[in-house]
């Protein structure tokens, strides 16, 4: 896999004939014993992502659709570098804000508070950090005494609300949502995609995955439907999400 800066020009993001797989061990090696009485290596590659093709101009926002387990968040990984493929290439024209899916990326035994300063340190940001805090305060509602606890004490919409408003402190080309709305409420959901809008407003490239085809099509300017790791339709938003209706 490749991964580097493309000349500067609209493409934000390449991905060519992406291919990825994952060591599963099907055999339940659970221990050192289980490992040594075996005779076979119990690890197998299984293909997650076969040959996944699309383009993104700057400012575009793209909906990524498909049934659980298609393969949605390990191409938003590859996306963002976090794993390699072993075939093909990410160009990556612009800074990506970590994706902070519901719960992975947050350190579950570190208060709310804790993972904000953690983050927010890794991010490297030039303002002002307790503004910045103040803003990831406000956005999430989270109560200080929600902020003050472990994050695995959370329910699944805090944690949501806790790593999407983390994301947003970080001022990316490129912001990846998974799945934030699921396990919102719904005045949470609404926030989400008013600021969402701005974003998207203020020139913001959004790759957005949901299991909610309405929200893609009023988020998105186009869609890609994947259907066992392979993208069985992509380009206009109405029609893949129609698609993606017909599935169910
Ligand atoms: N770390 C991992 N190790 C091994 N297999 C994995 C790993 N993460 C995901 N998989 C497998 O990869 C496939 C795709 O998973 P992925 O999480 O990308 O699906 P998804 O489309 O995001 O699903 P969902 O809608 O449920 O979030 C699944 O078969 C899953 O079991
Ligand atoms: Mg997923």
């Amino acid at each position: 896999m490749q991964q580097y800066k493309m000349e500067m020009n609209d493409k934000l993001i390449l991905v060519e004939n992406l291919a990825l797989s994952y060591w599963h061990n099907n055999v339940g090696v659970h221990s050192v014993k289980d490992l040594l009485t075996l005779r076979k290596n119990p690890f197998t590659l299984k293909p997650i992502l076969h040959d996944v093709s699309f383009e993104l101009d700057k400012g575009q926002s793209l909906g990524i659709l498909g049934r659980n387990g298609s393969g949605k968040s390990t191409l938003l990984r590859a996306i963002a570098g976090i794993i390699k493929p072993q075939k093909g290439r990410v160009v990556v024209n612009g800074s990506i804000a970590p994706i902070l899916a519901i719960g992975a990326g947050l350190e579950l035994e570190l208060t709310g508070f804790e993972n904000i300063k953690l983050l927010l340190a890794l991010y490297g940001q030039s303002k002002n950090m307790a503004e910045q805090i103040n803003d990831i305060c406000i956005f999430s509602e989270l109560s200080h005494e929600v902020l003050n606890m472990a994050a695995k004490c959370y329910s699944a919409g805090m944690l949501a609300r806790l790593a999407f408003s983390i994301s947003l402190a970080n001022d990316c080309d490129i912001l990846i949502i998974d799945e934030v709305l699921a396990v919102g409420d719904k005045g949470f959901q609404e926030k989400c995609v008013q600021k969402i809008y701005e974003l998207k407003s203020l020139g913001k490239t959004i790759i957005f995955v949901s299991h909610f085809p309405d929200e893609v099509e009023k988020l998105c300017d186009k869609a890609l439907l994947l259907e066992n790791g392979t993208i069985i339709n992509q380009g206009n938003v109405n029609t893949i999400c129609n698609q993606y209706r017909q599935l169910f």
